[in-house]
């Protein structure tokens, strides 16, 4: 995140603004079929939220969303990788210094590992500081009888099965709007304080991996980089300051469209309308209708948009939503997020991306391996023996990327970065990876309540085997 933004920067007129349509507007969505949207049962307090919430300052700052555009365009062309992660879901109890600390320094070090792999510059994204809601395959969950609203989130009602729990709570978006401002808070002090400079290797240790099969190679590169930052500066002859800070930007799924509309705001000297409360929204799979509420909200920010697509998405739609989202066909607008699963990515993607680039339409290519290869296991031992337990085969999870490279370099397109849910912990929630974690370590510190994500060492050792695979010396 730099500091500074548009409005008192002089390179300002420089950076192109993008109108919205007229005939958008922040509420035009509300004319289209919605899903997945709360009903709040008292209106009188959703409005009050709503006029607070619009009241209150912004997370981000168009200066940083336009810059995060123009480096989405250079990912586009191979210029850059992005490294995208986080949580599946925040949540209210885990914004605590630790639990943000350790998402990103995992995330750093993945970067540095990229980094030194490819050769190519970072984008670095979290998915946090907003990823308090998620969509829900039912609106209603049943209990032996008794039928309430589904947990939707921590933006939107408790987990807790009782009535006055799931109730949607529209108070719960200013604590989310509030936690988020903490944790960017927090996240905007540690990178700008020297929590990612290079020359303090302190920082880069691996925690508890120390004694993994990866340290030692990890440890080579956190060296070398070492090594070549003394040697630079040698040369330049003093630090180079620009190595003790990083740029951190965030996104989370744009669901609940009365949050995000009471944070789109235009700002002065700017031509359209920012979502503030991120720097890249991603519209989830399955909100992503282009004839629906979500898409049409999007259609008039200036902001990059994400999009999840997968074995379902028709390439006819999948065309019209891009040219709805970007009619000037503006290079970083639109990221295609693809979520195949490893066994079906072979078969889905090369179709979406002739009829895309056949269409001439300018996207930004992203692998999300993770939510195409959820599945179901029963422990034959261990405390949770005999239970259904959602998990991911980390074999499946770098299988579905290594596929995503090949398919792009045969299509003569640019993988340009991956999606991952992770986590800075040490959880065992996805199988396999340098340990060999197996269905029955699942019950030892299973903590996700929503998707299994990938552990501190099996992020670690995802970051290498692409780094290793994808760098500077393959043909890629
Ligand atoms: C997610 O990213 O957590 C998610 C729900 O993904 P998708 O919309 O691709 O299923
Ligand atoms: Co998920």
């Amino acid at each position: 995140m730099n500091p500074g933004n548009a409005q008192t920067s002089p390179s300002a007129s420089s950076l192109h603004g993008t109108g919205a349509p007229s005939d958008w507007s922040p509420s035009s969505w509300r004319a289209r079929p919605t899903v997945q949207q709360p009903h709040y049962p008292d209106s009188a307090a959703l409005a009050q939220t709503l006029g607070e919430l619009s009241a209150l300052p912004p997370l981000v700052t168009s200066y940083e969303i336009e810059a995060l555009k123009g480096a989405f365009a250079e990912a586009a062309r191979g210029e850059r990788f992005i490294l995208w992660g986080g949580d599946c879901a925040e949540n209210f109890a885990d914004c605590t210094s630790a639990a943000i600390a350790a998402r990103l320094k995992i995330l750093l070090q993945m970067s540095l590992v990229l980094v030194h792999g490819t050769r190519k510059r970072i984008i670095r994204i979290g998915r946090f500081a907003g990823q308090y809601a998620k969509p829900r395959s039912a609106a209603l969950e049943a209990r032996e009888g008794v039928e309430l609203p589904s947990f939707r989130g921590d933006n939107v009602n408790r987990p807790e099965f009782t009535l006055a729990a799931r109730t949607p709570d529209p108070t719960l978006l200013l604590r989310g709007y509030e936690r988020s401002a903490l944790t960017l808070n927090f996240i905007r002090a540690l990178v700008d304080g020297g929590f990612a400079d290079l020359h303090h290797p302190e920082n880069w240790d691996l925690d508890f991996v120390k004694h993994s099969p990866l340290a030692k190679e990890y440890q080579h590169m956190v060296d070398s980089i070492g090594e070549s930052l003394r040697f630079m500066e040698s040369l330049a002859g003093g630090a180079i300051l620009a190595m003790q800070r990083v740029d951190f930007y965030t996104s989370h799924e744009l669901l609940l469209l009365e949050y995000e509309s009471a944070l789109t705001r235009q700002v002065p000297r700017r031509e359209g309308w920012f979502n503030l409360s991120t720097h890249v929204p991603w519209v989830g799979l399955r909100t992503s209708d282009p004839d629906g509420g979500h898409i049409e909200f999007c259609r008039g920010l200036a902001n990059p948009i994400g999009v999840k697509i997968g074995p379902d998405t028709r390439a006819e739609a999948l065309l019209r939503t891009i040219r709805t989202l970007n009619p000037s066909n503006e290079a970083g607008r639109v990221l295609l997020v693809t979520r195949f699963g490893a066994h079906q990515i072979g078969h889905g993607l090369p179709r979406l991306v002739r009829a895309v680039t056949d269409a001439g339409l300018a996207v930004v290519w992203v692998c999300d391996p993770m939510h195409g290869n959820t599945e179901t296991v029963v422990p034959t031992s261990g405390n949770w023996a005999g239970r259904s337990v959602k998990t991911r085969k980390f074999a499946h999870v770098l299988a579905e990327v290594e596929q995503a490279f090949e398919i792009h370099r045969n299509e003569g397109t640019v993988l340009a970065g991956v999606h991952i849910e992770l986590t800075g912990e040490d959880v065992t929630e996805c199988t396999g990876g340098a340990r060999g974690l197996t269905d029955d370590d699942l019950s030892r510190a299973y903590r996700s309540s929503v998707d299994p994500r990938l552990n501190y060492e099996q992020s670690l050792e995802l970051a290498m085997l692409i780094s290793r695979r994808h760098g500077s010396g393959s043909k890629h």
